[in-house]
């Protein structure tokens, strides 16, 4: 997809860059010749990704940081420009998320949600803004969102309301630092399987084929599929795309229109319907 090392000369930082897709891009961005710097709670998750980073041949950092607290986000970005140099791409990707009904929902569940989610996205995005402001670089700045950002979702409330923020910051924003040469866009993407996710969402097989059917692609997605999609956006081949949220879900958050439930029906009961309905041909 990609000529030589689009991203070669740039530094990164990927929040939850330990595990999951956040791991996935990290890969992928360090191939593409990016410095890569992850960060994340879990120490742990992000040297086993430094490992591979460097196998893959590049240049990667690993900082423990708490995206809830902004003195340890200023702290990890300061150590990423003095170890990496200067920032140019930031990718808000760390999140919290479980399955449970709303009405079970404690005020300190709704919050260690939101917390992660939109206030560790604002922390991350103004600390990194301000820097890429102060070194006049410009810059990327990438949110994973969902596609109930702008749908809602029953059953991950915290979720649906914080990742809904992420969209309103990333417009918001992409319109406001446009001047400094900052892009702000997004990616929603449909279910990517990945332990973090599975674990908290998808608990049972029987759910993970039910999902599947919802999705006209008929499958889940690719972690290298989502990889490469937010290679593009941070680099310089998408400098005019701005404000945007990109969905790659195969198609799954359209199955709400209204007669998309007639694609379960064999075509021999299809035909019959609109023949019902057709006019008799004018001679
Ligand atoms: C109800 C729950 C709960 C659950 C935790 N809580 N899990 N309530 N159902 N399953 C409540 C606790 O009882 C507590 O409230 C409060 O939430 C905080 O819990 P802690 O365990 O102390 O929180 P913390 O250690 O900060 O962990 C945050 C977390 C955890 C969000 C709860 O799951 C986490 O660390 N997640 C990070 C990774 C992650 O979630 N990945 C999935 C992203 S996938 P009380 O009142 O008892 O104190 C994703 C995909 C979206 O976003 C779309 C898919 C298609
Ligand atoms: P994941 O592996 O659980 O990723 C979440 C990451 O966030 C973890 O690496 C976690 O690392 C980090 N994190 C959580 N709380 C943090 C905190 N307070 N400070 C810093 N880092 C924190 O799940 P995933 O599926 O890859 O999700 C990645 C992103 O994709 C999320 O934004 C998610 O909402 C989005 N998404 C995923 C799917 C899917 O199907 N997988 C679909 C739509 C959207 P630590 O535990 O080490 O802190």
């Amino acid at each position: 997809m990609f000529e030589g090392k689009p991203l070669a000369g740039q530094t990164a930082v990927i929040t939850g860059g330990g595990t999951g897709l956040g791991r996935s891009m990290a890969l992928r961005f360090a191939e593409l010749g990016a410095k890569v710097a992850i960060t994340s709670r879990k120490q742990e998750n992000l040297e086993a990704t430094l490992q591979e980073i460097t196998a893959l041949g590049g240049t990667g950092l690993a900082v423990g940081c708490d995206v809830r607290d902004y003195a340890q986000v200023e702290a990890m970005v300061k150590t990423v420009a003095d170890q990496l140099g200067p920032i140019q791409i930031l990718v808000n990707n760390a999140a919290g998320n479980f399955l449970a009904p709303s009405e079970m929902l404690s005020p300190n569940a709704f919050n260690s949600v939101v917390s992660i989610v939109l206030n560790g996205t604002f922390h991350c995005t103004s600390a990194v803004g301000k820097h890429m402001i102060a070194n006049e670089s410009g810059g990327r700045i990438l949110n994973i969102v969902t596609t109930y950002a702008w749908m809602g979702s029953a059953f991950v409330l915290p979720s649906a309301c914080a990742k809904a923020g992420v969209l309103a910051m990333t417009r918001s924003l992409a319109v406001e630092w446009g001047k400094y040469k900052i892009r702000v866009n997004a990616i929603a993407p449909g279910p990517f399987p990945t332990p973090g996710a599975w674990e908290r969402l998808m608990p049972d097989k029987a759910l993970e084929e039910e999902a599947k059917k919802r999705i006209p692609s008929g499958r889940f997605g690719e972690h290298i599929e989502l990889a490469n999609l937010a290679s593009y956006l941070v680099s310089n081949y998408s400098d005019y795309i701005n404000g945007e949220c990109v969905v790659i879900d195969g198609g799954e958050w359209l199955m709400g229109g209204e007669f998309n439930h007639l694609t379960t029906l064999p075509w021999e009961r299809l035909a019959e319907l609109a023949a019902k309905i057709r006019p008799p041909k004018k001679s």
